[in-house]
């Protein structure tokens, strides 16, 4: 009988990382892969499972308009504990830190199904930064047997709490999704004309910055404090700035009042992964308080200033491919000023690193449930230095 693996994700960026896990669970013959997406998200989350063809088992629907988290939480574990009944999973899978994996985790928990958390051990060490995530990553770690640790670095995390289940090494799979995306982009003329059509106000000759800017946290003044460095950046450099604006109308509302009107900033949808990682590969400098840009920007050699005071990804920070500038809007015109201005910075910034992953995290994972012999990922791995085709043993 194969093990019946029940996929719960949501938002946009589980949805692009768990993509092609699912494929990998799909295509396994010792597993029978069920996904339910909760639609924390609704627009985002479709634009990623239309592109990976993903088509849910299960789709709750559960967004509403700017949703409290008390509401979407309560929401999540009433819905769940249908799907877990009805599904009866050998296990439960949930990704990353956001309010649907961690009702997920709990509501399988109550149930004694096991829960395997896909990028296990990222943290801050602070509990509000950012918030309410860091809390969410660490409660599913608790509650989880299975966690696949993206680095080493997240395992050593996990190993200083004293945690009860396993973990493994696996590499990010948003390096799996953004391999799959740029062999797309990069085999395919047609699709790039396609995608950079998309495009028809950047002039090719001026500097992209891309911007990217969600986090609760920073909600009120730290909005405020970006908007205002963006107006200045786009008033005093020769720049053109691409801002996809998250569907938050917390962020939507104080971006648009503020750059609206702004010479040299386009403020856009959210593009679709494809549509996105073409401009990250345009893009001369990405600045952006996003953790999947944090992770992808240093695989695609592009130097990313990261508008928050604390990461849980500093693997990149110490090996110099992104920097923190914070959310003051002094330190982020200075920071980005001098970037544009140094070709030299911005290579040195840019040397091609990847410390996230070699493309082989989804079927490391596959290995690991069901029982066959492969190598962790080391840091080593993602230049193919040591490990240049799979580590699956
Ligand atoms: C959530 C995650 C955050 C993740 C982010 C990625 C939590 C607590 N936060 O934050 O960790 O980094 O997603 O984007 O889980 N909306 C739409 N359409 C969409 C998506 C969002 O209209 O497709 C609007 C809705 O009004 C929704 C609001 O955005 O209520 C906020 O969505 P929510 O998932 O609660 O929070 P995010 O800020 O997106
Ligand atoms: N992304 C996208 N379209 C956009 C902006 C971002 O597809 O317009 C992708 C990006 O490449 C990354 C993910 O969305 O993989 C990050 O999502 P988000 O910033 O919403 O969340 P976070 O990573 O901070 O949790």
């Amino acid at each position: 009988m194969p093990s019946r693996i029940l996929s719960i994700f949501g938002t946009r960026p589980e949805a692009i990382k768990m993509a092609p896990l699912v494929k990998q669970l799909e295509a396994c013959s010792e597993i029978e892969s069920i996904v339910c997406v909760t639609g924390q998200h609704q627009q985002m989350l479709d634009q990623v499972l239309d592109l990976f063809a993903i088509e849910p088992h299960h789709n709750l629907a559960l967004m509403t308009g700017n949703q409290t988290l008390n509401g979407l939480a309560s929401r999540l574990i009433a819905a769940l504990e249908d799907v877990l009944a009805a599904v009866a999973p050998d296990r439960v899978l949930v990704h990353g830190d956001t309010t649907t994996a961690s009702a997920a985790a709990l509501a399988a928990f109550h149930r004694r199904i096991p829960v395997g958390h896909v990028e296990a051990g990222l943290r801050t060490g602070n509990l509000m930064q950012p918030w309410p995530e860091e809390m969410n990553r660490r409660v599913v770690d608790v509650m989880s047997d299975l966690m696949f640790a993206p680095t080493a670095s997240s395992k050593a995390n996990l190993a200083r709490e004293a945690l009860h289940g396993k973990v493994i090494v696996t590499g990010n799979t948003v390096i799996d999704a953004l391999n799959l995306t740029t062999e797309r982009i990069d085999g395919d003329a047609t699709l790039r004309a396609e995608l950079d059509a998309r495009f028809p106000f950047l002039d090719g000759a001026l500097p992209v910055l891309l911007v990217t800017g969600h986090r609760r946290e920073s909600f009120g003044a730290g909005f405020a404090n970006i908007c205002a460095a963006l107006a200045d950046l786009a008033k005093t450099n020769a720049v053109q700035i691409v801002y996809p604006v998250h569907l938050n109308p917390n962020v939507r509302g104080p971006v648009q009042e503020s750059l609206g009107d702004a010479r040299n900033v386009h403020l856009i949808e959210p593009l679709d992964y494809l549509g996105f990682v073409r401009l990250m590969q345009r893009a001369s400098i990405i600045l952006t308080d996003s953790g999947g840009v944090q992770e992808e920007a240093p695989a695609l050699g592009k130097p990313v200033l990261v508008m928050r005071d604390v990461t849980e990804r500093p693997e990149a920070v110490e090996a110099g491919t992104v920097r923190l500038v914070g959310t003051e809007r002094e330190s982020i015109v200075r920071a980005v000023t001098a970037l544009l201005d140094s070709a030299r910075e911005r290579e040195a910034f840019a040397r091609r690193i990847n410390p996230y992953g070699d493309g082989h995290a989804s079927q490391r994972i596959v290995a690991a449930l069901t029982g066959r012999p492969f190598d962790e990922f080391a840091h080593g791995d993602a230049d193919g230095t040591a490990n240049g085709q799979v580590a699956i043993r």
